[in-house]
């Protein structure tokens, strides 16, 4: 069975493992359900696609986005892949937005099954600061934007927002590296876990997608690691003048010299590409 299953996988080719962004779900047929297709259609090596699902019903799903403590999620994740018998040898990951940043802490903690390419579309690597709308007019979502301005460092917000555990306030640099429960910790700015280095050194690429109009992510650079330099809230630093990088704190620097960190910018507003933006940019890293 297992020789089965094996040679199975390897006519299948690397499967795909997707995780959606806030306010969506798994399974939306014009979201995550047309992304499914189009890599399906256009990359015929990918023959599985997992839309992860957090919760029992899409609907579940969407809140856990607001609700749901990231490294709840993240455990989660993690089961879902280990059950999945198409995943055991590897699978490739695209995160969207906030599952940008999800999947590479699954890449930080979840190693087995390994997995091998990762690209963040527009994900918040080193954090947010400032949430300037929210998806549809989502009640939760305005509900989570007030709470994020009145406190997001207060661990009543920190331990139930999602959105509050990636908050990055670089005028409050040292609140933010003591107090975030999610971004700051996997990022390894609380306290150094090498673990979580050497697993996202495991990668084959890391591959990170920034929207150039982007009006849903502050500062949009925090999809290519980028942030703004502490203590002020204007000047930009790339990112590969963050201490986060210099420090090679979680392997960034590591992955860049070895040629497996890639960076490409798409023209539009978040999570606006076409097919061909995709598939021409995008597509080498699932084949
Ligand atoms: C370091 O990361 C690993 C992998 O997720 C985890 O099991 C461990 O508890 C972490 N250590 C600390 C001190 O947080």
């Amino acid at each position: 069975m297992k020789l089965l299953s094996n040679l199975i996988l390897t006519v299948l080719g690397t499967p795909v493992v997707l995780w959606h962004g806030m306010g969506d779900n798994c399974c939306h047929s014009f979201s995550m359900g047309a992304v499914s297709k189009m890599i399906q259609k256009k990359i015929p090596t990918v023959e599985y696609v997992k839309s992860l699902m957090i919760g029992d019903s899409e609907g579940s799903d969407t809140s856990n986005g607001f609700l749901m403590p990231v490294f709840q999620q993240l455990d989660l994740a993690c089961q879902q892949i280990q059950a999945d018998p198409a995943l055991q040898n590897g699978y490739h990951a695209v995160g969207f937005s906030q599952g940008g940043q999800f999947l590479r802490a699954l890449a930080q903690t979840c190693p087995s099954p390994p997995m091998k390419n990762l690209i963040s579309i527009g994900g918040q690597q080193q954090g947010i600061f400032g949430f300037p709308k929210c998806p549809d007019g989502s009640s939760i979502c305005e509900y989570v934007r007030k709470m994020l301005n009145w406190g997001a460092y207060t661990s009543f917000i920190q331990s139930r927002l999602v959105q509050a555990q990636y908050w990055h306030d670089p005028l409050q640099e040292e609140t933010y590296k003591e107090y975030s429960q999610f971004i700051g910790v996997v990022n390894n700015e609380h306290e150094f876990n090498q673990t979580y280095k050497d697993n996202l050194l495991k990668l084959e690429n890391l591959v990170l997608v920034k929207f150039e109009k982007d009006s849903m992510v502050v500062p949009k650079e925090s999809s290519h690691f980028g942030y703004y330099s502490p203590g002020q809230d204007a000047e930009i630093l790339p990112y590969d003048q963050t201490e986060l990088y210099t420090e090679d704190r979680i392997g960034l620097k590591t992955l860049d010299t070895a040629g497996k960190l890639h960076f490409f910018t798409f023209a539009g507003d978040h999570l606006r590409f076409t097919d061909e933006e995709f598939t021409e940019n995008l597509a080498q890293f699932l084949a």
